[in-house]
């Protein structure tokens, strides 16, 4: 053999070895606990054959604990860029087959390398993590490689999508990086984030919980919110970025991929006219709403099980990405609380930053009362909300259905907050709160001085208001909304209000950055 071909050959074992990664019985081990290896993830997550790897020879620098004893090349991370649906995206897959995916140095530096690229090269970056967090053998170094990594997260934000899977047990640092990235995702049953695992909260609390009540993917999708997605295996969970790609530009100075679709612009939905229930108490499912409008039905819903009273996510309006946010009347009566002001101010700023236009569906009866609440800062966690729809300068149409009561007409999208086209539909009641509160608060003292009357004075004043507010006209009438619309032609006339403000130009005062109220 030439001295080429045994290079060459060398090469080739050497990238051989690299790819099993901690060896074949830990891979196996992996297995065995219902999860891929980091490159079987990448498989199925890029475009076949479209994945160019970097850094398949870094090997860690640490001494300590006789860690010198074993390298493994790659060092428990696979890093590169690929395409998904054509796109370049960067990522990492962080491989628990070597010494618990848990971060060295190195680790953290081909990490950053691939976070500089995106930045740079203005394509998404996607971490697939299962990770034990910083690897204890290298005390500081694994601490500082954090640093550095989420120096680059907090660089990132608002100028290339983040996305972060979370596919093992995930802790310490291996948990924030996520929590700073745009989207979180995790594999229910086998993936778990929390700060400290069960045996520290013990010691330090005494309170005894397993991992899955601690931080499996059902609690942070729906009690904690720290998740946005909960998939059922990693092949749901890598169809959903995918799919989530799908909707999102490259970069905050691009718009989002055009989606062909056969669905008829001016496509009108009958069922629309009726789905109002003539009781204002009474309930209906605003998904119903969404997919009537919607090209081809299609949503991606973000942070489906938390706060369910108020529903956000990604659908197309005539091939164009839109952000929806729609109240839920069917749960909570659709109010806005805490969980439900965090969630779309946060999905709300997403979109701003990354020009996708913002369609809201409003049918709201005001904040919810109380202590709860109240203790909780409802009011700081509303005006999140308020804060984010009044920054925001991307085209933002909104469609009132039926209540707008109080601050939280206010808050969802209005005229008045840099709203741009608003439209009601008939069965609009744009007003300070409902008819019965408002009688009661405006005529308790003359319902108690005549207690013999009290219901008919209830009565008469409660039509009176409900001719004057229960309806769109009084809105229309002072111009603070633009039109009263059939409901059946909600599609069309969305769709045509995003072509006019899809050259929307809008500026803010120059800052050195906000002070959103935290
Ligand atoms: C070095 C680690 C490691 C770590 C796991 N391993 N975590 N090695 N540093 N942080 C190694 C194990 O020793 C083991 O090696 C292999 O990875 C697989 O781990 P197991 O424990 O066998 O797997 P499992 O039972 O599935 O448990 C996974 C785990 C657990 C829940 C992640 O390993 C664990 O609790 N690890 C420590 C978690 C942690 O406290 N990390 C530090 C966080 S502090 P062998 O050779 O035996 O197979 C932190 C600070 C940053 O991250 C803060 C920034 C803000």
């Amino acid at each position: 053999m030439s001295i080429q071909s045994e290079n060459i050959q060398k090469l080739v074992e050497r990238r051989e070895k690299a790819r099993l990664g901690g060896g074949a019985k830990r891979v196996e081990a992996q297995h065995a606990k219902g999860k891929k290896t980091a490159r079987e993830r990448l498989a199925l997550l890029l475009d076949p054959g479209s994945f160019e790897e970097y850094d398949m020879f870094v090997q860690h620098r640490c001494t300590n604990f006789g860690m010198e004893q074993s390298h493994t090349d790659g060092d428990g991370v696979v890093t590169g860029c690929g395409t998904i649906g054509g796109r370049p995206v960067y990522v990492f897959a962080q491989d628990f087959t070597v010494t618990g995916g848990s971060l060295s140095k190195t680790m953290s530096e081909k990490i950053c390398k691939v976070q500089d690229m995106a930045i740079r090269n203005g394509a998404p970056c996607i971490g697939l993590n299962d990770s034990g967090g910083a690897r204890i053998q290298e005390g500081i170094d694994a601490l500082a490689g954090y640093g550095e990594i989420f120096e680059r997260n907090i660089l990132a934000s608002g100028v290339v999508p983040q996305i972060s899977c979370i596919m093992g047990p995930c802790a310490g640092g291996a948990v924030y990086s996520p929590a700073l990235t745009d989207f979180t995702l995790m594999v229910k049953n086998t993936s778990y984030m929390f700060l400290t695992g069960p045996a520290v909260v013990k010691s330090v609390t005494g309170e005894v919980v397993n991992q899955e009540e601690l931080g499996g993917a059902s609690v942070h999708a729906s009690k904690s919110g720290v998740t946005h997605f909960a998939s059922e295996t990693e092949e749901d969970a890598i169809a959903t970025i995918k799919e989530l790609i799908g909707y999102l530009p490259q970069n905050n100075l691009e718009t989002a991929p055009f989606k062909e679709t056969a669905d008829p612009v001016n496509r009108v939905d009958d069922a629309l006219n009726s789905i109002v229930p003539d009781n204002p108490n009474k309930a209906y499912d605003m998904y119903a709403v969404i997919k009537s409008i919607v090209d081809d039905g299609a949503f991606l819903e973000v942070h489906k099980e938390f706060a369910k009273n108020i529903i956000v996510g990604f659908a197309h309006m005539n091939g164009r990405s839109v952000g929806i946010v729609a109240n839920q009347p069917a749960v909570l009566a659709g109010v806005l609380d805490i969980g439900a002001s965090r969630k779309a101010a946060r999905f709300v700023r997403f979109c701003d930053a990354f020009n996708i236009p913002l369609v809201t569906l409003v049918d709201v009866p005001g904040f919810l009362p109380g202590t709860q609440q109240e203790y909780g800062a409802i009011i700081t966690n509303g005006a999140k909300l308020l804060y984010a729809y009044g920054e925001a300068t991307v085209p933002k149409v909104t469609v009132t259905l039926r209540k707008g009561y109080g601050g939280a007409h206010i808050v969802m999208s209005c005229k008045q907050l840099r709203g741009d086209i608003n439209y009601a539909w008939p069965s609009a009641q744009i007003a300070v709160m409902g008819a019965d509160g408002a009688v009661n608060v405006l005529y308790a003292k003359e319902m108690k001085e005549n207690p013999e009357n009290a219901q008919a004075i209830f009565e008469e004043k409660k039509k009176e208001y409900e001719e004057l507010f229960s309806n769109p006209y009084q809105a229309a009438q002072k111009g603070y909304i633009d039109d009263i619309i059939e409901p059946r032609n909600t599609r069309f006339r969305v769709i045509r209000a995003l072509e006019q403000l899809a050259g929307k130009r809008q500026q803010i005062p120059a800052k050195k950055h906000d002070n959103l109220p935290l």
